[in-house]
């Protein structure tokens, strides 16, 4: 099959573009609105930017009716955010959410995760989550106001935590880490089944 992306509707782009590009690890986005109402919600369109400086990216689309997602609005408004990462044993409660819930509603409580406040910047991150990052936004480049258009993030990583079971010297133990990665729809991977190229 040969596709002219031009001539392709955003589902079938969307389709193709996260069919193809997997797996993708989850941002799991920590942020706080204006009134100072936690949000959390999960973003696979996600990796590093640079190493040093630390920067990481992660692209919000616009929703069907073309407006921002909270997170999105949130890390405008606030300037900063955390991004948690995801173990096997909170798949669960990170599909809880990414729910469309309303504004004033924190996905903390409706997924029963704890919300612990961020050391360096203004905001929120997921206690049950072995790694997360505190971000300070760098640059937001939207890419139009219709509904699929991405808003790519750009943000500083001002700060790391890394649960102390997990890590020795600096490295990351992965099996303990139990990390999950996003395919395609509700399919998900896990990192156990990792093999050595020599
Ligand atoms: C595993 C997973 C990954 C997702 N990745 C993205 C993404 O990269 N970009 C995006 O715009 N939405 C993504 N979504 C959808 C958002 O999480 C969803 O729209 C959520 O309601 C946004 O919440 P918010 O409005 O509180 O930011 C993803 C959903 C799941 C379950």
């Amino acid at each position: 099959m040969f596709s002219d992306t031009k001539a392709l509707q955003t589902s079938d782009l969307y389709k193709l573009l996260i069919g193809s590009v997997l797996p993708r690890p989850i941002a799991w986005v920590g942020s706080k609105n204006n009134q100072g109402i936690a949000n959390l919600a999960p973003y696979s369109f996600f990796t590093v930017a640079s190493i040093n400086p630390p920067v990481i990216a992660i692209s919000v689309a616009n929703k069907d009716d073309g407006s921002n997602k909270d997170s999105l609005n949130n890390i405008i408004d606030s300037q900063c955010f955390s991004v948690s990462m995801v173990s096997h044993k909170n798949a669960k409660a990170m599909s809880v959410t990414a729910d469309l819930f309303d504004a004033d509603v924190n996905e903390f409580e409706m997924a029963g995760l704890t919300e612990i406040a961020c050391s360096k910047i203004n905001s929120v991150r997921c206690a049950e989550a072995k790694v997360s990052f505190e971000c300070v936004l760098n640059e937001v480049k939207s890419y139009g106001e219709h509904a699929g258009a991405g808003n790519l993030v750009l943000a500083d990583v001002v700060a790391i935590h890394v649960d102390d079971e997990i890590i020795d010297d600096f490295k990351i133990d992965t099996n303990k880490f139990d990390a999950i990665g996003r395919l395609a729809g509700a399919n998900y991977t896990t990192t156990r089944d990792s093999f050595l190229i020599e």
